[in-house]
């Protein structure tokens, strides 16, 4: 099967027929770049999901694809087959200028008096999230944070409360998601790209009912905030911008966030001795264990390490395309416009001539000591970088430290013995099973 032959003299193989390598993959993305690394050196092409990749690997190339001084490559073709048709316009969805107007406006929503705004939310959210948790004791820790993820972004993202309204949105937003990774893409009514489609119109009525009701108001929420955006230059959003963008957003936020604390509650309960250090440090703050107010954030220095190797070894966005928009040169080849691009932050964070033990979970690697991550600045990017580097970035930090902070102070939690998770990486890491843990309050545990 593996007929290899130089592209545009490149070296690479196109798998099987149709499916190329997607099948392979899915299975396991890192098996399949360390064989073809082997085979052909970090810049590769081979077919999958229906087009025909060039991979370039390594930090060097993750740096100059994101940083695009030459402004080669196109976002928007990159992602587009996968997230166009159920999240048009979003803004990873743009490029050059257009992007950049539309991200200058986006910002607004991301300034200091709004992520504080957002924190009091985060944390009353969360606090009656986990209090649910408490009857529950053992769980999917999966499931039980992508719905506690989505109760939260009612609030915090559209200035919701918890209903029947709310359960509708999250319902239509969900399918709307799970549609983006559906293998059949065209929306046959009973497929979940169908369901997906059905999600999108929802919303967008939604959304486009609200907005000249949101215009003008005070609210803290982002939708609102986003609605009442405005530019340095004095630029706003059309209405249907909004829509696109709110939908887009809790998009990039949801299962984003879902994987990424899957994993580190997956490690922190292997790792018990990370743990512990943690809720130390959460305990020496001296506050109330259900409320971490913005101005401590920074003092989770722990938590910040942890999370940071959680991203580091299960990056949730695990490869990113673009499109060429010009002829260039990398590597000593020179490649076509029209070609389709992808960097990999999985196959960097385990590169081990960046991390030492790159498969162990090692958070002090993140220290002043060890400072790993400072050795070639793009060789941890579970955020991307340049233009359209993560603008929910700082929130992301955020959410998982007022969670971990509350869920830390008030629980306990462990693996059975000799459990090992199998997760799946693409196209988002999640633990195949969703991940059975036991929570304690610590009460009880003590
Ligand atoms: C652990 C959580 C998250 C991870 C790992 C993550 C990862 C990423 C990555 C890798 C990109 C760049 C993709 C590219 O260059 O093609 C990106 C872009 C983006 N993210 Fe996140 N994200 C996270 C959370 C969030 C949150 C919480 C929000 C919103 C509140 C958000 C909103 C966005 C938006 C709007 C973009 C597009 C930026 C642009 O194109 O200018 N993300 N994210």
């Amino acid at each position: 099967m593996a007929r290899s032959y130089r592209k545009n003299g490149v070296p690479g193989e196109p798998g099987w027929p149709v499916f190329g390598k997607s099948l392979a993959l899915l299975r396991n993305p890192a098996k399949v770049s360390h064989e073809m690394v082997s085979k052909y050196g970090q810049v590769y092409w081979s077919n999958a999901f229906g087009r025909t990749n060039v991979s370039m690997l390594g930090p060097d190339a993750n740096e100059f694809v994101l940083m695009d001084r030459e402004r080669n490559f196109s976002s928007a073709g990159g992602w587009n087959p996968l997230l166009g048709l159920l999240f048009p316009n979003g803004l990873m969805l743009r490029d050059f200028d257009d992007h950049r107007a539309h991200r200058r406006i986006m910002q607004v929503a991301f300034k200091q008096p709004a992520m504080q705004n957002y924190v009091a939310k985060l944390n009353e959210g969360i606090r009656q999230g986990l209090d649910r948790w408490r009857e529950k004791g053992d769980f999917r820790f999966y499931e039980a944070i992508k719905q506690l993820t989505l109760n939260t972004a009612a609030s915090v993202f559209l200035g919701m409360p918890l209903g029947k309204e709310a359960d509708r949105i999250n319902q239509a937003f969900f399918d709307s998601v799970q549609a983006a990774v559906a293998v059949i893409r065209t929306p046959i009514p009973g497929t979940k790209m169908w369901r997906g489609v059905q999600g999108r119109k929802y919303l967008e009525q939604f959304f486009r009912e609200q907005v000249p009701l949101r215009r003008g108001t005070a609210g803290t929420d982002m939708f609102t905030l986003l609605c009442n955006a405005v530019d340095e230059e004095g630029n706003t959003y059309t209405d249907s911008d909004i829509v696109d963008h709110m939908d887009f957003l809790m998009m990039a936020a949801h299962d984003t966030l879902t994987s990424s604390i899957t994993t580190l509650i997956y490690e922190l309960c292997r790792h018990p001795e990370w743990q512990d250090a943690a809720r130390r440090e959460c305990a020496a703050l001296n506050l109330p264990p259900d409320n971490l107010p913005y101005e401590h954030l920074a003092e989770l220095q722990i938590i910040e390490w942890c999370f940071k190797e959680a991203l580091r070894m299960n990056p949730p966005v695990p490869s990113i395309p673009r499109t060429a928009v010009r002829e260039f040169q990398f590597g000593g080849y020179t490649i076509p416009a029209g070609t389709t691009v992808n960097i990999s932050p999985g196959y960097t964070h385990k590169m081990p001539e960046l991390w030492e033990n790159p498969q162990n979970f090692e958070p002090d690697r993140f220290s002043e000591q060890r400072a790993e991550d400072r050795k070639h600045k793009f060789a941890w990017v579970p955020f991307g970088g340049g233009a359209h580097m993560c603008i929910g970035l700082h929130f992301a930090y955020m959410q998982t430290k007022v969670f971990m902070y509350q869920l830390l102070l008030n629980y306990e939690f462990h693996l059975d013995d000799g459990y090992e998770a199998d997760f799946q990486i693409m196209p988002i890491p999640k633990p195949k099973d969703g991940l059975p843990i036991h929570l304690r309050p610590l009460e009880e545990a003590a």
